[in-house]
């Protein structure tokens, strides 16, 4: 059974990924564009939540192509659903209600996609295993996380800044989810069949005054979580030696 996602199912939660997705949306379409995300293309964007990546890769794919979001909460598709009909994305993207464990997808795709759903995974590799065949040979699995257990200290000390780390990864591991995944992408595409990942990372910083993370004349020298993506492409013929699934190391 796949772990409950930590932080529930609210208005307060749905405001709180769209406010996070204003701020990530710059290096999430590079990332997306970097890994190869092209007009025309067909994606698979797994635990798709309110609805930004999918939104960002139905801008990227353009009128030719098309985007299927996956959540297993309905409510939060449905508000996904009503962003993509108002921003007039509905003819590209769509929302359907599944958990990934149990989802079997109706064709391959050129790109399985996903942001901050490794994390969310009791064993990540595993869940995205079931997706490798869902990539057509020489499409692109692009994803990206991070890594909360890698706090780094606020400067002036914010007490409720460094206190929502601890509170956070402590969260994710009693519900099952894996708040270090971000450290190991690489690890996790190999055991899940997928060849070696290019691994970019990133570290937002709180440095400018009226920044969203924390008001930067208190806070200079304080960083956020440290982001992790990994993009790799399926190769065109199955049994190439890149492909994962050796044997595992420690
Ligand atoms: C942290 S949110 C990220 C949402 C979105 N990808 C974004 O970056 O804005 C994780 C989402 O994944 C969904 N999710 C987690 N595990 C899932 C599973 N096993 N099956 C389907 N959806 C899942 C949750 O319901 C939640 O909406």
């Amino acid at each position: 059974m796949t772990p409950p996602y930590p932080l529930g199912s609210s208005d307060r939660e749905h405001r709180r990924l769209t406010a996070q997705a204003r701020i990530l949306r710059p290096w999430t379409e590079r990332f997306l564009r970097r890994g190869g995300l092209r007009p025309g293309m067909s994606v698979l964007d797994l635990g798709s939540g309110i609805g930004d990546v999918s939104l960002l890769a139905a801008e990227i794919v353009g009128p030719r192509g098309r985007v299927l979001g996956l959540d297993r909460d309905p409510v939060i598709a449905e508000k996904a659903r009503a962003r993509a009909a108002r921003e007039g994305l509905a003819d590209v993207v769509r929302f359907e209600v599944a958990d990934l464990q149990e989802f079997t997808a109706p064709r391959q795709f050129d790109a399985v996609i996903g942001r901050y759903v490794p994390l969310c995974q009791r064993d990540p590799a595993a869940a995205l295993r079931r997706f490798v065949d869902c990539v057509r040979p020489g499409g692109i699995v692009v994803f990206r996380d991070f890594d909360v257990t890698n706090a780094s200290p606020s400067w002036p000390k914010c007490p409720v800044w460094d206190g929502s780390y601890r509170l956070l990864s402590d969260v994710l591991r009693v519900t099952g989810a894996t708040p270090d995944i971000g450290r190991r992408p690489s690890r996790c595409f190999m055991d899940a069949g997928l060849p070696h990942p290019v691994v970019e990372s990133l570290t937002p910083v709180a440095s400018a005054p009226g920044s969203p993370l924390l008001d930067g004349r208190r806070t200079a020298g304080t960083l956020g979580p440290v982001h992790y993506g990994a993009r790799a492409r399926v190769p065109r013929s199955t049994g190439a030696a890149p492909l994962g699934l050796g044997p595992q190391l420690p």
